[in-house]
């Protein structure tokens, strides 16, 4: 249950807010009062997604951005600001998972895992700060992984997860005295449209969950407290963290 309106009068841009933790992301920050943007380049699930906001009462703007181009990326938050005044929290969340070692990972590969998964948070985040700091402050959560904390994702993929992490922290400490926080969540699995091939494999599935002490996967709304958590006020003196939401499993060392 939202604990309260924690996002009154605040304004929200989600990248990947089409689909899985986007939208829930989205929804959360909806229910407790903020406006939101949804940016992504699936504009059906992008709308469907804008509907669940105004369920909430809230305003939506769909916006068609593709995060790895920079001019799209920089659009995307003017067209945010022009809609709504400011901008206050960014989930740049759009985002694959390919896997493969890196002699299975060929150039095209490599290049469309790294843009997704890490050049589209920089430049996400680099207009996104422009505009924070013009409203006097504002709140990054990023989506890294338990990939990006150990070795056994794919290369590519745990490459650029990693570089997430550093990035968030990087930009928390130059941000730091201008009221820009950068936080960085680290899910376990949650099953959404990006591990599908793998998760409807109900043997699959139950394999993968019982890595997590918990024996569980995450759900999308348990990764969007998480979120809310980190963009609210309440964490007012955190920043550059890294916070494992994954049951256990980065804990367990496996
Ligand atoms: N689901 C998990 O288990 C899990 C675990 C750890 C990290 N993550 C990370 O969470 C983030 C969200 O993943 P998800 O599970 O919600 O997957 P998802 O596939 O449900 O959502 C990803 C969204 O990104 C959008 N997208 C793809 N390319 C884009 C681009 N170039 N520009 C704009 N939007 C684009 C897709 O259209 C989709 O709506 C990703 O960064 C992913 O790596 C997910």
């Amino acid at each position: 249950m939202p604990e309260a309106r924690r996002f009154d009068g605040k304004v929200a841009l989600i990248t990947g807010g089409a689909s899985g933790l986007g939208r829930a992301v989205a929804v959360r920050l909806a229910s407790e009062g903020a406006n939101v943007a949804v940016a992504d380049i699936d504009e059906d699930g992008g709308r469907q997604t804008c509907r669940l906001v105004e369920g909430h009462g809230r305003r939506a703007l769909l916006i068609r951005a593709d995060v790895t181009k920079a001019t799209d990326a920089e659009r995307m938050v003017d067209e945010t600001v022009d809609a709504f005044g400011r901008l206050d929290v960014l989930f740049p969340s759009a985002g694959t998972g390919v896997g493969g070692t890196v002699l299975d990972t060929d150039e095209e590969q490599w290049d469309y895992v790294v843009d997704l998964d890490l050049k589209g948070v920089f430049l996400s985040c680099k207009y996104a700060i422009r505009a924070m700091l013009d409203s006097g402050g504002g709140a990054i959560v990023t989506v890294s992984s338990i990939g990006g904390m150990q070795g056994k994702a794919g290369a590519a993929f745990a490459a650029a997860k990693a570089g997430v992490v550093n990035l968030t922290r990087s930009m928390a400490v130059a941000h730091a005295r201008q009221n820009v926080r950068a936080n960085c969540i680290c899910p376990g699995w949650v099953h959404t449209a990006i591990n599908d091939a793998v998760l409807s494999d109900p043997e699959r599935k139950a394999q993968v969950a019982d890595r997590h002490p918990m024996g569980r996967l995450g759900t999308p709304e348990e990764i969007a407290a998480a979120v809310a958590f980190l963009a609210s006020d309440g964490a007012s003196w955190i920043t550059g963290a890294v916070l494992p939401v994954d049951g256990g499993y980065l804990a367990s060392g496996r």
